[in-house]
């Protein structure tokens, strides 16, 4: 009988850690929540201390000139080294760090030991030095989950430089508007990958980014035999860069707010924003979640199923788990490669036990039955954690029965690219965990929910979620190129002492949250942040398109899915136009914003001043009554509007 780690309350359907899993856990002891908020500078000051070896200490621990702020000022340290050598030199150099898994299940796993990442991302730090890249400068990263995307990362980190991941199912056009943005001079990439068995090619695409770009010199990870076409005096395999490189390269010391990667994050406008973290912040912060939250110990295995396109990937499948000298697996492929078992085939093959994921994989997996769990014993399992959006009630319990087995807490971890870690989640060692709600803010962070006018709610009464200061040192410090856009998305509406979530959320009882959604113009499409404006400017450039308002419906599966109202200028409606429309979004964005259905329209309900209605389009889509319309310019819009959303019921 296989370990009891949660027992359930006999009242409610609320669950709490059992004493196995108290006495196991990093951190049990409840009383943490209100040490840390009574001082958090003092608390995050002995956390930093002890998470991370620094070179030098810091001298001021927080600053505030709002709404900027900075920790651990003066404090020098190097994330590569934090996350490699010191595990090296306290002699677990033979203990794995990445357990690489690829898609065919003809090909062996990649296990790199903590003494092989530290060859490997010494040799490609002495690479990219060849290449010019000194600290500060910014590198470019398009790849998909090959056995060398920690090496890239952690390879910048040792020598300073900032790197900017771009998720590889991204359009040409997206990579191009990042590279530019971040004015990256070296781009690393793969010439392609597996997905759903098949080799696809992705230097072509990454070729098309580069073209316009400052890239000078692009670096080609080969995965496969795919046909590659080589720019001599830009394009550099790899294998033969690693091969010549020098096998050591010192860390360089860097300031604790230097910044260590900027991540783009889709806005309320259409140009995506550059989110900016800092090195010592993000990561005692990357340290102490995983510690706490994930209860990482020496003989777990984690296996975090994110994309290190996003910061999921970043913080949880890089920086966190290999701060802690933990053991992860990573796979590259697709969830149901060659079928429905692969995950729980790898969760039983490599003994994980600490497992996380996203609603929209978890809602996939029950789609498909239970048969294709039941083949695999996953005994070894003790946390689960659910990331992205809100897990509804049956994905909830689906994952506790059927994956934890009724034994595993379900930790449900709220956070943003923003905040750079998990910021409301229940701790293993703590609980409760209850199916909808978060749980509770990570010790030494602070929030309230907040009404419109700033006065806090009461329970269960809808609210907007508010981070109060000091914030926590995960916290981005900035948008890259344009403070005037970090202070108005994030320190506006609740003034510039208050951090706006932009999610809505209420309190479950006095300690617990549950976090409701997005409040703006975002949605969240199996996981994947989107914003109606990115989608309505790549419709928009489309030749025919007069004018057009994406909104999100929701769906059982991917949770959200956008449909577009498009209005067209001299031609008629056609299959070709949703077509080619549909092609346009796909090799502007990439396939993830790909609309479920474009609906063309005479007019898009307008209010008086020329703002387009999305509300009134929101309410059609879900098929509910539209309420008010005599702000509308154009009422008699709404008849036409109803008739062509009545796909919906048929
Ligand atoms: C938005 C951030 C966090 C890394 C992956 C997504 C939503 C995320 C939860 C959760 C309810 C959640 C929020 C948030 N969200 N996790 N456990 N419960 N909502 O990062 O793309 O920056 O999106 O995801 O709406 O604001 P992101």
């Amino acid at each position: 009988m296989a370990t009891k780690w949660v027992i359930k309350d006999k009242k409610k359907a609320i669950y709490w850690p059992s004493e196995k899993m108290k006495k196991k856990a990093n951190m049990s002891d409840a009383s943490i929540y209100k040490k840390a908020l009574n001082n958090p500078k003092k608390f995050w000051s002995e956390k930093a201390l002890e998470a991370l070896d620094w070179s030098k200490k810091w001298n001021k621990v927080y600053e505030s000139k709002p709404p900027f702020f900075k920790w651990f000022l003066g404090g020098k340290l190097n994330a590569s080294y934090n996350c490699i050598d010191r595990h090296v030199e306290n002699g677990n150099g033979d203990k794995e760090a990445i357990i690489w898994i690829p898609e065919p299940t003809n090909e062996k796993p990649v296990v790199l030991t903590y003494k092989d990442l530290l060859e490997k991302v010494s040799r490609f730090a002495n690479v990219l030095k060849s290449f010019g890249v000194k600290k500060g400068d910014r590198v470019g990263i398009y790849l998909p989950m090959v056995s060398e995307v920690q090496i890239a990362l952690l390879a910048c980190a040792r020598i300073g430089a900032v790197h900017g991941v771009v998720f590889s199912a991204f359009s040409a056009e997206s990579l191009n508007d990042r590279l530019n943005d971040a004015n990256a001079k070296v781009l690393i990439t793969a010439n392609g990958y597996y997905r759903k068995g098949k080799l696809l090619d992705l230097k072509k695409k990454a070729d098309q980014g580069a073209k316009g770009s400052p890239v000078k010199k692009v670096i080609v990870i080969k995965r496969g035999e795919v046909k590659t076409k080589m720019s001599k005096g830009r394009d550099y395999w790899f294998h033969e860069l690693m091969e010549k490189a020098d096998p050591e390269c010192k860390p360089a010391e860097m300031n604790s707010e230097s910044p260590l990667f900027i991540l783009y994050t889709s806005g309320t406008t259409g140009k995506p924003k550059g989110v900016i973290h800092d090195t010592g912040g993000y990561l005692t912060y990357a340290y102490w979640t995983s510690k706490w939250i994930f209860d990482l110990h020496d003989d777990d295995v984690f296996w975090c199923t994110a994309d290190v396109g996003w910061i999921t990937g970043h913080t949880y499948a890089c920086y966190g788990p290999l701060a802690c000298g933990a053991t992860q697996v990573i796979y590259e492929g697709a969830p149901n490669y060659p079928d429905w078992s692969r995950f729980w085939k790898i969760v039983e093959e490599n003994q994980v036990s600490v497992f996380y994921t996203a609603p929209t994989a978890i809602r996939m997996f029950a789609k498909q039955g239970v048969e294709f769990v039941k083949k695999h014993n996953l005994n070894s399992l003790r946390v689960l954690g659910s990331v992205g959006e809100p897990i509804d009630k049956d994905a909830w319990m689906w994952y506790f029965n059927h994956i934890g087995n009724k034994r595993c807490p379900i930790v449900d971890t709220w956070w943003q690219t923003e905040t750079g870690g998990i910021q409301i989640s229940a701790l293993p060692g703590i609980g409760p965990f209850i199916p909808t709600v978060a749980g509770r803010p990570f010790p030494g962070t602070n929030f309230v929910i907040l009404d419109e006018s700033r006065k806090e709610v009461k329970k269960n009464e809808g609210g907007y979620l508010i981070q109060k200061p000091p914030f926590a040192p995960g916290m981005l410090r900035g948008v890259w190129g344009n403070p005037k856009r970090y202070e108005k998305t994030y320190f506006s509406d609740y003034g510039n002492k208050l951090y706006f979530t932009s999610d809505g959320a209420k309190y479950f009882d006095k300690n617990n949250i549950r976090v409701t959604g997005r409040v703006d113009d975002t949605m969240k499409v199996a996981g994947h942040r989107l914003t109606t404006g990115e989608l309505e400017d790549a419709i928009a450039t489309y030749e025919h398109v007069s004018e057009c308002a994406v909104v999100p419906e929701p769906d059982k599966i991917r949770g959200q899915v956008p449909v577009a109202f498009v209005v067209l200028k001299g031609v008629k409606e056609s299959e070709k136009i949703t077509e080619d429309i549909i092609k346009q979004v796909i090799e502007e964005i990439g396939p993830t914003a790909k609309p479920k259905q474009i609906i063309f329209v005479n007019e898009l309900p307008k209010t008086r001043s020329g703002k387009i209605m999305r509300r009134i389009l929101k309410k059609l889509v879900i098929n509910e009554p539209i309420g008010n319309t005599m702000t509308l310019q154009n009422p008699e819009s709404i008849a036409d509007l109803k008739k062509k959303t009545n796909y919906k019921r048929k």
